[in-house]
């Protein structure tokens, strides 16, 4: 089972971003984060980051008949990227849209999620977690 998990703007700057909102661990502690999770679900996980909207799109379309799930943390393109909702319904892939903070308990602008309108399921709130139960989600969703 392949899983291709996908991160927006800025979430190469944890650690350093916002700690009080985002929490104090590095990116590289997520990426060792998911590569723990992988082994222990006997799933491989690739990651990809990239500041740029068109970028993730790509990286969506290439996934088309590669993963078998994705993971997508599309970062402050949550909120406002119709590109990235439509790219997620036309590969089909299932999806599962993580936040590490509880945007719902943020700003109003951060209470509209297109990509998770193209998602079975958003986790949010949990910190880096959030990723582990995302990838634990989709091996079982995946199984069925
Ligand atoms: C985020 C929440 C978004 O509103 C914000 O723009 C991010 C990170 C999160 O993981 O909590 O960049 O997606």
């Amino acid at each position: 089972m392949k899983i291709l998990v996908l991160n927006g703007p800025n979430l190469n700057m944890l650690g350093i971003r916002e700690p009080k909102i985002y929490g104090k661990n590095s990116f590289a502690d997520l990426l060792a984060l998911l590569d723990q999770t992988a082994r222990e679900a006997g799933v491989e996980v690739t990651q990809y980051q990239s500041n740029h909207e068109g970028s993730l799109v790509d990286a969506i379309q290439e996934a088309y008949g590669k993963y078998d799930g994705i993971v997508i943390n599309p970062g402050a393109y949550t909120h406002t990227s119709v590109a990235i909702l439509d790219a997620l319904k036309a590969v089909s892939i299932p999806a599962v849209e993580v936040h590490i903070s509880d945007v719902d308990a943020r700003e109003p602008f951060r209470q509209i999620s297109y990509a998770g309108m193209a998602c079975v399921k958003t986790i949010k709130g949990q910190g880096l977690e959030g990723y582990r139960q995302a990838i634990l989600f989709l091996k079982d969703y995946l199984k069925k």
